[in-house]
């Protein structure tokens, strides 16, 4: 089997090469999939992507001419793929799901308690050897009201770890997650009571025509003053210009952001010498109760191991005709090309 991987980073090579067991052909590059770069897919097997590459149904179409029958994505959400359209062109999509929800959720655990503990503020001050206190008192965590916006693999493992800390959880999702009222005293609200009640809000949803701008303008006035809210999920889940609005009036307390909305091409990317013109991203980066993290809350080795592994688990299927359980738009797994088509 010859297959492409597109945007393979550094970190990935030796874990792509490790879980290579059965020896396929493979020719990495570290650039995107688009228009520009589709051409490279010519004479493989399978195509390989990550969650910034346009997967469009332009791409896909010219993947198809290519003679492309399996697209892989080395990630849990496929919102950059145009699932519907592959499922026409009849190329099938594989993701994987679940290769590690501790990774995002600790991820997430840090971006709270650093603002909670005003951080950047410390930073900065220690980088100008002002080891004073006064401008960086934080709260406690225990006691405070968390609410969890999607209760999915990442959202359950968020309950879980922050059970520890004494606090009161809510959630809003599709699915009433029943092990989790039962085990950790979740409540399930709906979204704008979620929003009105808690301190801290954590994202952890799917992006798709549902979800895009969920957290707008008028869920963000209902939010508690000062209210501190991490998203790891989706950039577009937030409508940015709303958030910096309600970020100004200190409406909102906090943003932990490991995902922005117009991330594409700037996020995995070192710009130290072609600096970014993003007015939104750099006014984000410049307020002080604003922490940004370039898409890495997946990124450690346990999380890159097993997405290689998961991988060629995918390609192994699709190359012996088995059906892969991770397969998005096969008719077994309706209910997830339902959610990506929304
Ligand atoms: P999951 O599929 O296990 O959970 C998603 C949850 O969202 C489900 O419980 C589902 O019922 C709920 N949901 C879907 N649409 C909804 C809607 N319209 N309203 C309310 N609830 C809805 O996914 P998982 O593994 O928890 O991941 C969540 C998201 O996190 C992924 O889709 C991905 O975008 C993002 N992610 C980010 C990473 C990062 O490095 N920053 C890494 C991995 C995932």
């Amino acid at each position: 089997m010859k297959v492409i991987f597109y945007s393979t980073k550094v970190f990935e090579i030796e874990p792509i090469r490790n879980a290579n067991k059965n020896g396929y052909k493979l020719s990495l590059f570290s650039d995107p999939l688009n228009m520009s770069t589709v051409e490279l897919a010519r004479g493989h097997d399978a195509v390989c992507v990550f969650t910034n590459d346009d997967v469009s149904g332009e791409v896909l179409k010219k993947l198809s001419l290519m003679g492309i029958k399996n697209l892989a994505t080395r990630a849990v959400g496929y919102d950059n793929i145009d699932v519907e359209a592959a499922k026409q062109l009849k190329i099938a999509v594989a993701n994987v799901p679940d290769y590690s929800p501790n990774a995002v959720a600790e991820h997430a655990i840090m971006m709270m308690l650093s603002l909670i503990k005003k951080n950047k503020t410390t930073e900065a001050q220690i980088q100008k050897q002002n080891f004073s206190i006064d401008n960086i008192i934080g709260s406690n965590v225990q006691g405070k009201t968390i609410g969890l916006i999607g209760t999915g693999k990442i959202g359950s493992t968020m309950a879980k770890l922050l059970n520890g800390f004494d606090v009161k959880l809510l959630a809003y999702d599709l699915k009433i997650n029943t092990e989790l009222k039962r085990l950790y005293n979740v409540t399930y609200l709906d979204l704008e009571s979620l929003c009105k009640q808690s301190d801290i809000i954590t994202i952890h949803l799917p992006l798709n025509a549902k979800t895009k701008y969920l957290i707008d303008d008028h869920l963000l006035s209902k939010m508690k003053y000062k209210v501190i809210i991490i998203n790891t999920a989706r950039g577009s889940i937030v409508n940015t210009s709303d958030l910096i609005k309600h970020l100004k009036s200190k409406q909102i307390g906090g943003y932990g952001m490991d995902v922005y909305e117009f991330e594409r091409g700037v996020f995995f990317f070192n710009h130290e010498n072609n600096p970014i013109k993003d007015k939104l991203l750099l006014e984000l980066i410049s307020l002080k109760n604003v922490l940004v993290t370039p898409h890495q809350a997946f990124a450690t080795d346990e999380a890159i191991y097993n997405i290689a592994n998961t991988t060629f688990h995918n390609l192994y299927c699709w190359e012996n005709n088995i059906h892969s359980e991770n397969e998005i738009n096969s008719n077994t797994n309706e209910i997830k090309t339902h959610l990506a088509v929304l």
